[in-house]
């Protein structure tokens, strides 16, 4: 196998400050574009940040369409909703408020309405065709409210693919909004219960970019095109996911306990910083296990996501199975494992010894977890060790993100950190 020669940093330009939701019109107006599919979640369409929204497109000229109806954990079903609306109403442009699920399908609902073609086409290979995106979308001005995914700045858009009990996801540069607003403004109706674990899946996608395999190690695309977003760890990925590390150590607490902490608005920040680093870098196992954790749920519903269904957050998800990744992961990185140890603020001594680096990070992220008051695991959420099976086979397929692990892990390497997940303490 030739090995990458290169990596390539994208990410959508993003503006920071208190207020800056009520420039979206006039930055729609600058763009040229007169007619938005304005895309939400049923919550979050009667809270204040999506009036402030709606007041600047009036304000401006901008005439819109209200798609309300985004599902949290958006599906196939919930992508081709929006899919539709976007076809009909024949929009020149996006806009995005909420969380990652809202971004997502904006993204999908921008790319299908300009290139039509059946859900697969885009969808990650080898669950759908993988085909890249075949040119330039329509602008798309995204406005994250929860501090999380960082979907603002990648071209990544997930969803659950119902029939197969699986998330997947579409993953290409073209479809990274044009603008990010991140608003600090907007982040105060989070419940604290969401701030934990959106913030959560902060850290994750920063010390999940931080120790995947380095970019050199992953096969040579043909073209440049063909070369994905998710393309190991690197140094300029590196510099984002540490800093957000730090800032998530900082932050992340306070912002839980208190939505009118500044906090709030600097974790919306780390989020943004993660997303940059993982958005070019790539996520690999915690990410990679927490789509059958999320996909195979049954009875768990959790605190404060005013949700009448069972389902597992994502950040939750994927929280619970990284502490077993990062003991496992750890002897390909030591270095690595450690480092993200100690900007979340593990007190190890430089003596330490690099063999504990996969006990000291665990521990430091387990630690968090039991002050967030998170479930300290998968029996919690209602698995046991006869479900490993269905959740190993539910992560297999995952290659875009579990082939960037420092370590390859087969089903047998899976069933054992699933079973090592099941319960911290
Ligand atoms: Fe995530």
């Amino acid at each position: 196998m030739k090995k990458d020669i290169a990596f390539e940093m994208a990410t959508s330009s993003i503006r920071f400050g208190h207020g800056v939701t009520r420039e979206a019109g006039m930055d729609l107006v600058d763009m040229g574009v007169n007619r938005v599919m304005v895309i939400t979640d049923p919550t979050l369409s009667a809270l204040p940040p999506v009036a402030t929204l709606l007041e600047s497109l009036a304000g401006n000229g901008v005439a819109y369409e209200l798609f309300d109806r985004v599902h949290v954990e958006p599906t196939d079903t919930s992508f081709q909703e929006a899919i539709a609306f976007a076809r009909e109403g024949e929009f020149d442009g996006f806009v995005a408020i909420g969380g990652g699920s809202s971004i997502d399908t904006a993204k999908a609902a921008n790319l299908y309405s300009t290139y039509p073609a059946d859900l697969l086409t885009y969808v990650n290979a080898p669950i759908g065709k993988g085909e890249p995106v075949p040119g330039a979308l329509k602008p798309l001005i995204a406005i994250p409210t929860t501090a999380g995914t960082g979907s603002e700045t990648t071209g990544v858009a997930i969803f659950d693919l119902v029939e197969m009990k699986a998330k997947t996801g579409i993953a290409h540069r073209r479809l990274k909004p044009t603008l990010g607003l991140i608003d600090p403004d907007n982040t105060r109706t989070l419940p604290p219960a969401v701030a934990a674990a959106t913030g959560l899946d902060v850290l994750c996608h920063a010390v999940e970019s931080y120790t995947a395999i380095p970019f050199g190690e992953r096969p040579l695309p043909q073209r440049p095109l063909l070369r994905p977003a998710y393309q190991g760890s690197n140094p300029i990925s590196d510099l984002w996911a540490m800093e957000s590390l730090r800032m998530v150590r900082e932050y992340l607490p306070r912002a839980v306990a208190d939505p009118d902490d500044e906090a709030r608005g600097q974790m919306l920040l780390a989020a943004s910083f993660a997303g940059i680093g993982f958005g070019n870098a790539g996520v690999h196992l915690p990410h990679g296990m927490s789509y059958p954790v999320a996909g195979m749920v049954r009875d768990f519903v959790p605190e404060g996501y005013g949700s009448d269904h069972p389902m597992v957050p994502h950040g939750i998800a994927v929280i619970v199975n990284a502490p077993a990744v990062f003991r496992f992961t750890a002897t390909a990185s030591p270095r690595r494992h450690l480092a993200a140890a100690k900007a979340l603020g593990a007190s190890t001594s430089s003596a330490a010894a690099e063999s504990d680096a996969g006990a000291v990070l665990a521990d430091t992220i387990i630690e968090l977890m039991q002050r967030l008051n998170m479930p300290g695991g998968l029996a919690p959420l209602g698995y046991g060790s006869g479900d490993i099976p269905a959740l190993v086979a539910g992560t297999l397929p995952q290659h875009r993100v579990t082939k960037l692990s420092p370590r390859p892990a087969g089903e047998e390497e899976l069933s054992a950190l699933f079973e090592d997940a099941m319960r911290y303490w």
